[in-house]
């Protein structure tokens, strides 16, 4: 069995859409969730979903390696950033090569790097009349928003769409094209 692990900071629709995608399925598994944000809806999605959800604080993450070795215990496969807010600091990417995606909510380069994320970056595309937007699913490395791009897709931007109409679309698009990528790359011997 393949193992999945996500991180997500806030609501963990992502989260749990890439659940639902792989229940029935053989060979990969979503085994646990973890975040930074002892509120966040996700925790909920979990507790509902059977999945086992863990907590950690920012001296747990940044300042001790409680976290990779909490990660290492579940043997990862594939570690799946989906709405996780943290910079993923260097001993991470040094601990799982190749072994950290994440998702961002706008076709990179443009719109990411450091407060870049969730309505922000549509907020900015709707400020600058971009025709278009999309999703970007990359390899984490120390910066953020800058590892190798594995896939993009993209939608319209009409001028009387609000910022809400671009993050359902870009949203359509995550939950289509997500689950398929981290399940390619793990075909793909990940
Ligand atoms: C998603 O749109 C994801 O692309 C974005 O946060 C949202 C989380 O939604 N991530 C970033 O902005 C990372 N820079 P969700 O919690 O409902 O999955």
């Amino acid at each position: 069995m393949k193992r999945v692990i996500i991180l997500a900071s806030g609501s963990g629709s992502n989260a749990e859409n890439i659940i639902q995608y792989f229940k029935e399925n053989d060979s990969i598994e979503v085994s646990a969730v973890l975040t930074n944000n002892k509120a966040a809806k996700v925790l909920e999605r979990c507790e509902r979903l059977g999945v086992p959800a863990f907590f950690f604080n920012r001296q747990a993450f940044s300042r001790s390696d409680s976290v990779i070795r909490l990660l290492k215990s579940l043997h990862p496969d594939l570690i799946v950033l989906a709405g996780f807010l943290w910079k993923i600091p260097f001993s991470f990417v040094d601990t799982f090569p190749n072994t950290i995606i994440n998702i961002h909510p706008a076709l990179l380069p443009k719109y990411g790097g450091k407060g870049m994320y969730g309505t922000k970056v549509h907020e900015a595309v709707k400020e600058h009349s971009e025709p278009e937007t999309g999703i970007t699913i990359h390899y984490v490395n120390e910066n953020y928003d800058e590892g190798t791009t594995i896939f993009q897709a993209k939608t319209n931007v009409l001028p009387s769409d609000s910022v809400d109409d671009i993050a359902s679309k870009v949203h359509q698009l995550e939950y289509e094209h997500f689950p398929k990528i981290i399940e390619k790359l793990l075909q793909d011997g990940q």
